[in-house]
């Protein structure tokens, strides 16, 4: 199971070493079987690498460049984030895709590069609520899957993130069996691709208002192996209850 934060941009320097802080030290304290993640914005990277020293707690960036260095004013390159310690880059989140007009196929060399790097990578798909409406969340999905999807990955070095976009921020979710269809489906592509073995280990989180309170019925449908959450990663207590209500303490 695995239990990731996706920050945004959100936190200064003194909240996100407080958080990162409570975070390492709730994780220290028991002992919880999750893969814990946390992945705040670039300016953060070293101060929560350095606040999360001990924990078993694994740090990510929230996007990169596909290439390793050069001119390319404002971006972050996947060898930069390996070596500010970061073991997970996020590539191609909705809010990615919409804001700065990413493309599958672009996430498709990003995460290619991040892999050459050393990274792993949380790959985001997720259909609008226009496509759900319009009944065509399986293509969209499985469409965004099939092309984003790096020629190298492997269960070792990728995780799928399926984000409704209409269910981001909004305290709405899909049901558990529309939940379940879509990774379902999402198992399917990635079979078809690297062959069910390989597909089988994979994992794939699910993400969009992810609370304590929703938190045990989501992370217990089939296919579902962990969580991307936002706003309620911002703060350590939900955070970790999400954790505990997936039955990751022990
Ligand atoms: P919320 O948990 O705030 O809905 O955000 C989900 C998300 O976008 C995680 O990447």
């Amino acid at each position: 199971m695995m239990i990731a934060g996706n920050w945004k941009m959100n936190g200064l320097s003194a909240d996100g070493v407080n958080l990162a802080k409570e975070i390492a030290s709730a994780v220290k304290e028991t002992k919880r079987t999750c893969e814990f993640v946390v992945c705040p914005p670039f300016t953060l990277l070293s101060l929560v690498k350095k606040a999360l020293r001990g924990a078993k707690v694994a740090l990510g960036a929230q996007d990169c460049h596909t290439a390793e260095k050069g001119a390319h004013t404002g971006d972050i390159s996947p060898v930069m984030l390996k070596d500010l310690g970061c073991e997970y880059v996020i590539l191609g989140h909705s809010e990615r895709r919409a804001d700065h007009h990413e493309t599958s196929a672009l996430v498709k060399t990003k995460a290619e590069s991040a892999h050459n790097a050393g990274l792993k990578t949380i790959i985001c798909i997720g259909e609008t609520l226009a496509q759900r409406e319009a009944g065509k969340t399986i293509d969209v999905c499985s469409k965004q899957v099939r092309e984003s999807l790096p020629n190298d990955a492997k269960a070792g070095n990728t995780v799928i993130a399926y984000e409704p976009v209409w269910a981001i921020g909004t305290g709405k979710t899909p049901t558990a069996s529309e939940v379940e269809e879509v990774h379902a489906q999402v198992r399917k592509v990635l079979s078809a691709k690297l062959g069910k073995t390989e597909a089988g280990k994979m994992r794939i989180l699910y993400g969009g208002s992810v609370k304590p309170s929703n938190a045990k019925e989501m992370l217990a449908l089939e296919d579902v192996d962990g969580a991307l959450i936002g706003g309620a990663s911002l703060k350590s207590a939900d955070f970790m209850a999400i954790a505990d209500n997936a039955g990751c303490r022990c």
